[in-house]
């Protein structure tokens, strides 16, 4: 049966920017596959949240702190996805590596962001503003950002796009993360989320 919108729920841990560029998406008719339904954040008090309820999405916090194992805390995050019939889940500035029981329940269903063009600065480790901070200390002069399907290996899914960023002199971490989000990722990833929500929704 052909469905309207695809379900997509969005998985943060900080700011959120991400996550606004694809609310902001949904708004402006980039994103019409897909609807975002919920945000899941492993942090509480993100200021991801904050945005989500500013657009009327309903948030959960879901802590591994308090449910004491990765396991409890991704059945956790299952049981949420499950009870409201989720189809993609977005990976916007989530912070936490799922396992391979996790990820191979989602098979081509979960996309994250990365802020570098994989295969460089990527995998355990490489995460924010790290990224750039490795990327300024190499001297590359080209980076970008990749958005990728999750698997059971730490950036190592099927890439779905990628977009280059020049990096220019007396760039610090601070000024090329900003670029590389601007010029980037919030363009590929609600691109992707879009490319992915209509390829499952006409399955
Ligand atoms: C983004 O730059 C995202 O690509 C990166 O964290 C930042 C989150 O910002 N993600 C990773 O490094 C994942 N490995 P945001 O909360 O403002 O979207």
């Amino acid at each position: 049966m052909l469905k309207k919108k695809a379900k997509i729920a969005v998985l943060v841990s900080g700011g959120g920017t991400n996550l606004q560029a694809l609310i902001d998406a949904q708004n402006n008719g980039i994103i019409v596959s897909g609807q975002i339904d919920l945000v899941i954040s492993n942090k509480e008090g993100a200021f991801a949240l904050t945005r989500a309820k500013n657009a009327n999405i309903k948030t959960y916090t879901v802590l591994k702190k308090k449910l004491g194992s990765q396991e409890n805390f991704e059945n956790e995050i299952i049981r949420i996805l499950d009870e409201n019939e989720i189809d993609v889940i977005v990976l916007a500035g989530f912070m936490s590596i799922l396992s391979e029981k996790f990820t191979s329940r989602y098979e081509k269903r979960i996309l994250n962001v990365h802020p570098s063009l994989i295969p460089s600065f990527c995998g355990e480790g490489f995460y924010g503003l790290h990224v750039h901070e490795a990327a300024l200390k190499k001297g590359v002069k080209v980076t970008g950002a990749t958005v990728h399907f999750v698997n059971e290996i730490p950036d190592g899914g099927e890439i779905i796009m990628q977009k280059a960023v020049d990096v220019e002199d007396g760039d610090t971490p601070e000024i090329l993360q900003k670029r590389v989000m601007e010029r980037a990722e919030w363009i590929i990833l609600p691109a992707s989320t879009e490319k992915v929500c209509k390829e499952i929704i006409s399955k």
